[in-house]
């Protein structure tokens, strides 16, 4: 049995995961958190820098294994920021020696590990992260993508909003909590534009509204989840696919996870979200996807690729 370390590294987490065969033996994570607003990309590479061996080592030890016994490495080459994007390489090639290492796709390593966390085969997979947000189904050897935001991620937008209302980062659990005590509904603007999506006008209009912070997190959230589960429908009487699948660091969002799972289940299909540790960043996702490539003589990139589009991969597993 072979042997995959992973190595994630795109934006502010740095993670490592070790799978052997079907199982995911180790994911162990450390995240930059800036001291306030957003992620300084030189900031996270440097903190990725100092932790990076660390983290595989202790990766290593929760794995019960030494370097010496991974046969393949894995480091996510991009979507994500170059100068962080550039450390899980070096990290990556410094362990391996000669031994093979992989740049494979972050999207494709989220969609992966929640197909692995689910046992699903073909689901429409609702990505929703920091940086993405992407209704994306297989169809002709090719993950496509059938609607995404036209701005910013949903994360994103969602952070930015906490960092208004006063609140540290990741300011997705706490825009949850908030929203949670919230009782009336403040009108904001409702942005799906064909199978498409935008958030920064809701974010500008959500920053100016006269309500409470629990009604804004609470009208912030109903309308943006309302919107990613119109388009989600849409796409799933498109595809027919039997199978939805909620990922990405915001699926942690059991609000949102309520929503898009009536969605699915008004269609008949069923519904799955992973537990958290495999929803956000992780290594382990990167070396499963590691593993699915390698094994199936997929291409992987040779080099970072920041800008690497979810379906300019050819799906060969
Ligand atoms: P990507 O590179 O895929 O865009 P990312 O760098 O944004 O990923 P993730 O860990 O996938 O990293 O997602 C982080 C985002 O998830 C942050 O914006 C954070 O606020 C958001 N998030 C985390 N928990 C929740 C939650 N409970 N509700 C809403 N959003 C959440
Ligand atoms: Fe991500």
């Amino acid at each position: 049995m072979m042997i995959y370390l992973g190595i994630e590294s795109t934006a502010h987490t740095l993670g490592a995961g070790i799978v052997d065969g079907e199982k995911i033996i180790a994911n162990e994570k450390d995240s930059y958190k800036p001291p306030e607003g957003g992620i300084v990309p030189a900031e996270a590479a440097e903190h990725h820098r100092k932790v990076g061996r660390d983290i595989v080592n202790r990766a290593l030890e929760a794995a019960g294994l030494t370097e010496e016994d991974v046969d393949v490495i894995g480091y996510a080459a991009g979507p994500g920021l170059p100068p962080c994007l550039v450390q899980g390489k070096k990290i990556a090639e410094e362990i391996a020696g000669r031994r093979p290492v992989l740049g494979v796709n972050h999207c494709i390593a989220h969609i992966e590990i929640g197909k692995k966390a689910s046992g699903f085969r073909d689901p429409l997979t609702v990505y929703v992260s920091g940086g993405n947000t992407q209704i994306i189904a297989l169809s002709k050897g090719r993950y496509r993508v059938f609607g995404e935001t036209l701005d910013i991620g949903l994360g994103n937008a969602i952070d930015k909003l906490a960092r208004h209302l006063g609140l540290s980062m990741p300011g997705g659990p706490k825009i949850e909590a908030l929203a949670r005590q919230g009782k009336r509904y403040y009108p904001l603007p409702y942005t799906v534009k064909g199978m498409d999506l935008a958030f920064s006008g809701i974010l500008t209009a959500a920053k100016k509204a006269e309500a409470s912070k629990e009604d804004i997190a609470f009208s912030f959230q109903e309308t943006c989840f309302a919107m990613l589960a119109e388009v989600a429908e849409r796409a799933l009487a498109h595809t027919q696919k039997t199978e939805v699948l909620l990922t990405g660091g915001v699926a942690a969002n059991k609000r949102l996870a309520e929503i898009i799972r009536g969605m699915a289940e008004e269609h008949g299909a069923v519904f799955s979200v992973p537990e958290a540790q495999y929803c956000g960043d992780n290594g382990a996702m990167i070396a499963w996807l590691t593993k699915l490539v390698h094994e199936s003589g997929a291409e992987a990139a040779a080099d970072i690729r920041p800008r690497w589009r979810t379906d300019a991969v050819e799906v060969r597993w």
